[in-house]
């Protein structure tokens, strides 16, 4: 059932590309340069009068969520808000008519997320689900689906999941834009293209997982490190910290990189790995003079870039992992491979139990 791997953590990273295939399968028209949704009930009316997005979800959901609001933001120029479940309701969202909410959930049965959708239904929000498993309590609830073809996730910590949803939030972004008039055709056929490689692409880091292998044993001696980055990687950077903590129960902060020197370089002493995200170009000369600032505090860092990008990066830190080339808003789907191969070698290391981490459930049904 583990179809050759040693635990279903490592088949379902490795399931990955299929996962790309089939979530976009169907949903982008022949001539590569339309998203279609044919599932969606929203019309274009309704989607031309959004005046606002509130996306909520429970942890890696959640993450994959914070990249969502990055990708409509770009693309449909809406404001996004992204929320962790358990602390939308109470903080009274403004939530109208014309407020899309998109809550994300892998299993469709968390218990805050599903609370979430009725708090907005509520307020007559039309409410879109992500969710991986069809029939579950939030696909029946929701005024809108988008299935992700993920295929079961048994492993606790999710990696197909979150992957296909970024797939899914791509989808949205484009077919939203679309119908906005927010990117121009050959926009849209330019990011369809790029998406469309990315599976090839996942395929061949992870033909190179042995590099990672190597630094995760180095940090399974740690009980503490640190993620970095700016914009899209700073949300991976927070899903990556996440994995590593769930299996290998090691400490890992995940922090914005600018916001360092506000207080936690503090903890940066001798010794300690840095796991730097590296791939958003825009911001990426400000993440090396971060990068710099640990490096003087003695940590030492790994970073995730673009091939292009290594030798330079060399200079300031001790070891680089390249991933291939993408958009820079589509870099989320392929930069958190190496952090879901290091969470899993990291465990491995350690002699935990990879697939059923203590304390925690596959499906959280309590709030
Ligand atoms: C982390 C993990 C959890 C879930 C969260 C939401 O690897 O699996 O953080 O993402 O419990 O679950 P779903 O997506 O089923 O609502």
């Amino acid at each position: 059932e583990k179809g050759g791997f040693e635990h279903f953590m490592l088949k379902e990273i490795h399931e990955q590309p299929k996962a790309y295939r089939d979530t976009m399968r169907g949903r982008i028209d022949v001539s590569g340069k339309h998203v279609v949704l044919p599932e969606l009930k929203l019309t274009p009316e309704q989607i031309k009068n959004i005046r606002n997005v509130q996306i909520v979800a429970c942890g890696t959901a959640y993450h994959a969520g914070l990249v969502g609001r990055s990708v409509i933001e770009q693309l449909v120029k809406i404001p996004v808000e992204t929320d962790v479940a358990s602390e939308y309701r109470y903080r009274s969202p403004i939530v109208t008519p014309e407020t899309l909410v998109i809550v994300v959930s892998q299993s469709g049965e968390t218990a805050d997320t599903l609370a979430a959708l009725r708090e907005a239904q509520s307020h007559g929000a039309h409410v879109l689900a992500i969710t991986n498993v069809v029939g579950s309590s939030i696909a029946r609830d929701a005024d809108d689906v988008i299935t992700t073809l993920a295929g079961p996730e048994i492993a606790v910590a999710s990696t197909k999941a979150y992957t296909s949803q970024l797939i899914a939030f791509y989808l949205l972004g484009l077919y939203l834009a679309e119908v906005r008039g927010t990117q121009t055709p050959e926009q849209i056929a330019h990011i369809i293209a790029a998406m469309q490689a990315l599976p090839e692409q996942v395929e061949k880091m992870l033909s190179q997982a042995d590099a990672i292998k190597d630094f995760a044993e180095q940090i399974s001696k740690h009980e503490d490190l640190f993620f970095i980055g700016r914009g899209l990687d700073y949300a991976v950077a927070q899903e990556g910290s996440l994995k590593l903590k769930e299996i290998s129960y090691i400490h890992s902060e995940a922090y914005a990189a600018g916001e360092l020197k506000h207080g936690t370089l503090a903890l940066i002493e001798d010794g300690i790995p840095v796991i730097a995200l590296a791939t958003q170009e825009s911001v990426l000369e400000k993440t090396v003079s971060n990068i710099k600032e640990v490096k003087a505090r003695g940590a030492e860092v790994m970073a995730i870039t673009f091939e292009e990008h290594v030798a330079g990066l060399l200079k300031s830190v001790d070891q680089a992992f390249a991933i291939p080339k993408t958009l820079p808003i589509l870099t989320p789907a392929l930069a958190v491979v190496p952090l879901q191969l290091l969470s899993y070698y990291a465990s491995l290391a350690r002699g935990n139990d990879v697939d059923k981490p203590r304390n925690l459930a596959k499906s959280v049904t309590v709030e």
